[in-house]
């Protein structure tokens, strides 16, 4: 079984989803761990309901994002882990940190990669006029949500809908699915990345990554 270490910020339903694929088997590894930046995040309470260990290493209380990582280093290593997810933790991350973990680090961003990298990229989407949006997993690297992507699923911008709307869709309809997956193919030794590129059984993932439908 694969040790999975998850790093989040927010209300964590990525996190539950993925303890949840965890519980079902849905993938051969264990949530051993989840680590938040925000002491007061939803995602504690979701690890604790699990009896999932946790660790919070509050960034207010450091004054450079060095010392900060030093310690959110000391407390992902303390775990052990396999595989590292970025799920809604909203620190941007140094080369140092990403470096070490090459390989082992993934993230969701909620849109079609390369499209709409950074922030805001539902209202992004809306007023582009794009009539389709989604979400892609992919390797980090030092470039922000420009490593390689692994899996991407996507769901129709419908007339009237909102920022919100769209991104509750995304989370609910996307997200939630295409994260246990790319989990599934680390754990299962299926996934890795090379010299900059995401391979999947030896063959080079496209820019877009692997295109998930909906069942
Ligand atoms: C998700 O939309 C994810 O793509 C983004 O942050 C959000 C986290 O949501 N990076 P949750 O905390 O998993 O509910």
């Amino acid at each position: 079984m694969k040790r999975i270490v998850v790093l989040a910020s927010g209300s964590g339903t990525n996190l539950q989803a993925i303890i949840d694929a965890a519980e079902n088997q849905q993938f051969a590894g264990d949530v051993v761990g989840v680590i938040t930046n925000v002491p007061e995040a939803k995602c504690l309470a979701r690890a604790a309901n699990h009896g999932i260990a946790t660790a919070c290493i509050d960034h207010k209380a450091y004054s450079s994002r060095e010392e900060f990582e030093a310690d959110l280093g000391q407390a992902v290593d303390s775990f052990a882990p396999d595989i590292i997810v970025l799920a809604g933790f909203m620190r941007i991350l140094t080369p140092v940190f990403v470096d070490k973990y090459l390989g082992k680090l993934i993230n969701i961003h909620p849109s079609l990669l390369p499209k709409y990298p950074g922030l805001n990229t539902h209202q992004r989407a809306i007023d582009a006029g794009d009539d389709e949006a989604g979400a892609t997993v992919h390797f980090v690297t030092a470039e922000l949500d420009g490593g390689p992507p692994i899996i991407q699923g996507r769901t129709g911008v419908r007339e009237n809908m909102t920022a919100a709307d769209l991104a509750s869709e995304i989370l609910y309809s996307v997200e939630h699915h295409i994260f246990p997956k790319a989990i599934d193919w680390l754990c299962d030794d299926r996934l890795r990345y090379a010299e900059g590129k995401a391979l999947l059984d030896n063959t080079i993932i496209g820019e877009s990554g692997v295109q998930w439908e909906k069942a």
